[in-house]
């Protein structure tokens, strides 16, 4: 315990309730007239049908009061299709074609918050040209388990990260007039018995880990509303639980948006009108019989809820849609769909996200004057992964796979040819098809270098379900053995959303590279990549376990939890915080991510190095580029608290800085943060606390590459 037993705590609970900057302007005098006004003129039918869906992805209007209709829409990465409004089906419209970004855990790999406050900003004209009021995003669960199969529409295992990449995707939105909907409010960072399974975790691992994004969301970006999960937490839905909504979103964080609830994610009247839930979503026909339809009239006529929490959540709809300038639509953002800028930025977005696991023997990039031909192998090389994964699947205006990418860019310097390699099978499968493999290690063996396209695809990475394990499905590891065996120039490209076993391949291909679900512009970015015109800046945004047993989830806590229950009991301890505190060396760890060229970091200060509470520490340090071509290097700076009196981490990340450098440039790069951001949560006091002691810096260009370390000390 550190600085003896005399506490001096920071009580840094306030700290954390006013700081925030509220992002969202408050409403005028006049507007919230109107809003009143608008409500004193509506029967209780027509406040109550501002409060539900009259079809899957619309509230109804009121013409009368000049109120329209308020369209939503899915989802993280574009805007979805126009689905029917009282089915499931598609509309098949012919001009719902749309601008398709890599998938949230590419985001994340881009370390870059520009990046993803351009793809809210594009994602918003898009869906303002479309019409749409709220987009159904970003989806911002912790990546807890590599199993979850919605891993690759959330972002990282990292709070820090997933709520840097959020607000700036959420300001960008909101930019255009369009409200975000970050998703979904809490806990489901799993898809098995998503819609039954009742969370438990400590007050500790909330805080910590799972709430940040969403408080982000709040206090960061301002956002105009929140999706509840459909399972529960601590016994209640989270659609109708108290605490959640009421005490912790909008009493201590502030929250002053709306809730909306998962797609028939609600499961009652009183319960979730009580705790704060304002608009059901997501029902079917007959949309009145729902429970914030009908149920809800007459809850108010018996007497069981008051008129004025009626009003009160009409009210919050009325502004949001005040604030998209809904009433004002000569002021609101007109929008723009699939424009050639929009295109660019999904490049740009790609290009960033991928992340150079391994390059033995500079294998990468592919040197034209070696390499005459290209064995270009497996499944993912020619598939089109925009339509899959269900709600956030994007009927893309174009997609350009592995393969395409490589012959738009490339053809004219190597001979590229292919082969399939393994075969999507209709079922989950592992088998190997002994055909395909021979014939593509034959092909390997005939080419001076072969890039095995592989991974998973949206049968694994997918809502509604986790995936079964860790394999590479189809027989994969057996065609890399049997093309690394043909041809040791053999490089891996692993397309996923999400942790794949790679234990079996890794030591015997020298180049290894991650390439997301990068996109409608994915393959053109590989391909570049692929040749070095593009250097690669990605870094992992989580862990990759040499084996499920490993990470947490697994090892310590529970998944998917038994008789409908989970317990977190790996509580705070998540990804490289699991990993690094108890020593289980990963495969590749957090924040991994290689280049073609080399950084250097040097001359890491703080300028004192005593530090009261209430100050920002400033640490400054020199990055040099010195290899020899252009590069960006992410530089991350952890603490470490080795001696607070609970267990902490062994290192967090506070920050981190995405810097471009000339090849033999060098930058000083100055690290500004709030001792207050060093704090942890107390649990047992209730409060965010940092005891007086020392505290570790790390920067590094890994969790597990740490290049400089100061210490300082808090007073
Ligand atoms: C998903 C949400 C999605 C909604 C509408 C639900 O099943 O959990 O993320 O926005 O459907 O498609």
């Amino acid at each position: 315990m550190k600085a003896g037993l005399y506490y001096l705590c920071l009580i840094l609970l306030l700290v954390n309730i006013s700081g925030g900057l509220y992002a969202a302007e408050p409403l005028s005098k006049q507007e919230e007239k109107k809003i009143r006004s608008l409500i004193s003129k509506m029967s209780l039918e027509e406040k109550v049908s501002l409060l539900h869906g009259n079809s899957k992805f619309y509230v109804e209007a009121i013409p009368r009061l000049g109120i329209p209709e308020l369209a939503l829409s899915d989802g993280p990465h574009g805007v979805r299709a126009e689905i029917n409004r009282d089915n499931w089906n598609y509309a098949g419209w012919t001009n719902d074609s749309s601008t398709y970004f890599p998938t949230g855990t590419a985001l994340a790999a881009s370390w870059n918050p520009e990046l993803a406050r351009l793809r809210g900003e594009v994602l918003g004209e898009e869906a303002r040209y479309r019409g749409k009021d709220i987009l159904l995003g970003p989806g911002v669960n912790i990546i807890r388990s590599p199993l979850c199969g919605r891993n690759f529409e959330y972002m990282s295992e990292d709070p820090y990260l997933v709520a840097q990449m959020t607000t700036a995707y959420i300001q960008g939105l909101q930019s255009r007039d369009v409200a975000a909907c970050v998703k979904h409010y809490i806990a489901n960072n799993q898809e098995t018995d998503r819609a039954t399974v009742d969370v438990n975790m400590s007050d500790r691992a909330l805080h910590e880990i799972y709430l940040p994004a969403f408080k982000a969301a709040v206090q960061e970006a301002g956002t105009y509303s929140i999706m509840t999960a459909y399972n529960k937490f601590r016994g209640f839905w989270c659609a109708e639980n108290p605490y959640l909504l009421d005490s912790l979103m909008r009493r201590e964080l502030g929250f002053e948006g709306i809730f909306v609830s998962d797609w028939n994610g609600t499961h009652s009247t009183l319960s979730s009108a009580k705790a704060g839930l304002d608009l059901e979503m997501g029902t079917d026909k007959p949309y009145n019989e729902y429970y914030f339809a009908q149920p809800l009239i007459d809850a108010v006529r018996n007497g069981e809820l008051p008129g004025s929490l009626i009003d009160q959540k009409v009210a919050g709809v009325l502004r949001l849609m005040m604030k998209l300038k809904i009433f004002d639509p000569t002021k609101r953002f007109v929008g723009s769909m699939n424009t050639p800028e929009h295109q660019q930025a999904t490049y740009r977005s790609a290009a960033e996200s991928i992340v150079l696991l391994k390059n033995e023997n500079n294998i990468l990039p592919l040197d034209p004057a070696h390499v005459k031909s290209l064995a270009v192998i497996g499944d993912n090389a020619t598939r089109k992964q925009s339509f899959g994964g269900q709600s956030s699947e994007i009927k893309a205006l174009y997609e350009v796979t592995p393969l395409e990418g490589l012959k738009n860019r490339a053809e004219a310097q190597f001979e590229i040819r292919f082969a399939q390699g393994y075969q999507k099978s209709r079922q989950a499968s592992n088998k190997p098809d002994w055909e395909l493999i021979n014939e593509a290690a034959a092909l390997a063996a005939q080419c001076d270098v072969a890039v095995v396209m592989a991974g998973l695809n949206h049968d694994y990475d997918t809502e509604s379900r986790d995936k079964p394990d860790l394999v590479l499905p189809y027989g994969q590891l057996e065609l890399i053995r049997a093309v690394s065996k043909a041809n040791p120039k053999t490089i891996v490209v692993i397309i996923a959303g999400s942790a794949v076993d790679m234990a079996g391949f890794n030591y015997r291909v020298p180049g290894l590279l991650w390439a997301w679900y990068n996109g409608m512009e994915g393959g053109n970015a590989l391909a570049d990549v692929l040749l070095g015109k593009v250097n690669p800046s990605g870094k992992m945004p989580f862990s990759l376990p040499v084996c499920l047993d490993q990470s947490n989830a697994h090892a310590l806590g529970e998944f998917p939890g038994r008789d409908q229950q989970v317990d977190y009991f790996d509580d705070i301890f998540v990804g490289y915080r699991w990993f690094d505190t108890y020593d289980i060396a990963p495969l590749y760890p957090f924040g991994h991510g290689l280049s073609y060229t080399r950084f250097e970091y040097s001359e890491l200060s703080v300028d004192k190095e005593e530090w009261n509470m209430d100050e920002k520490l400033r640490l400054s340090m020199v990055l040099s580029n010195t290899g020899r071509c252009d590069g960006a290097e992410v530089v991350q700076l952890y603490v470490s608290d080795p001696e607070s009196e609970l267990p902490r981490p062994q290192k967090e990340l506070k920050a981190f800085q995405k810097v471009f450098l000339k090849a033999g440039e060098r930058r000083e790069l100055v690290f500004e943060l709030a001792l207050s951001d060093l704090a942890y949560y107390n649990d047992s006091k209730k409060e965010w606390l940092l005891e007086p002691g020392a505290i570790k810096c790390l920067l590094g260009s890994s969790s597990r590459d740490i290049r400089q370390e100061i210490t300082i000390k808090v007073n």
